[in-house]
């Protein structure tokens, strides 16, 4: 998370079905590159960078700070999941008298979940449980804590997953030149 989280990171591994999540390692460096340098992966958040610009600028062990978990499949990284704190600059909540976003309790610096996945994986479901694992974690850590999600409505691929993992609309801006969905996760309190 972009002010590291009172909490220790990274934690110990969480294995899921399928997938192992943990913090990154110098091992995961070509992926991280092929990550960024995909097409696909760029097409709706800002496009592809250029592989050999990522070779030189990629450090040894990258993705390196709390909130950012490393996907794997059989011991290979295969994306990343992050839990930002979301920049109250950003359009889309915490406008002066933004009511949409003060009708719906949020503040800025609210937690923020984004997702990366290697194309060769796309629609294995592993994106999304990868993101379940990330959030019953960040549940545990902190307690009560609505999470938020911020994709272009263009991204059917991102809009299917934010809604499997039960996100809902707060509201839709432009950013970017484009439009982008805002949604939020709450938790669901105890019972009793
Ligand atoms: C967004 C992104 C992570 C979604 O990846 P994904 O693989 O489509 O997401 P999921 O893990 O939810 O997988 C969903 C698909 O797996 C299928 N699937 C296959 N086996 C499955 C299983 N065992 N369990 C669950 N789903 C399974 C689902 O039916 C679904 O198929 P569909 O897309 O045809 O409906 C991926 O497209 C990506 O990395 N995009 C580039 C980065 C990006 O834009 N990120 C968002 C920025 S906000």
């Amino acid at each position: 998370m972009a002010e590291p989280v009172p909490v220790a990171w990274p934690p110990a591994p969480i294995r899921t079905e399928r997938l192992v999540l943990r913090g990154s390692e110098a091992g995961d460096r070509a992926a991280f590159i092929d990550l960024f340098a995909s097409p696909e992966v760029g097409t709706y958040i800002g496009g592809p960078r250029p592989r050999e610009e990522l070779e030189g600028a990629v450090p040894e062990v990258p993705g390196q700070r709390p909130g950012l978990f490393v996907a794997t499949l059989d011991g290979a990284m295969i994306g990343m999941v992050t839990l930002d704190r979301r920049d109250a600059g950003r359009p889309g909540h915490g406008r002066p008298g933004g009511k949409v976003v003060g009708a719906a309790g949020l503040d800025a610096g609210e937690a923020d979940l984004g997702y990366m996945f290697l194309p060769h994986v796309w629609g294995c479901g592993y994106a999304a449980e990868a993101c379940a694992a990330a959030l019953g974690w960040f549940a545990g850590a902190f307690p009560g804590e609505p999470v938020v999600l911020c994709t272009q409505t263009a991204n059917d691929r991102a809009m299917r997953l934010a809604a499997k993992l039960g996100f809902t609309e707060v509201e839709r801006f432009e950013e970017y030149g484009a439009q982008q969905w805002l949604g939020v996760r709450r938790s669901i309190p105890a019972s009793g």
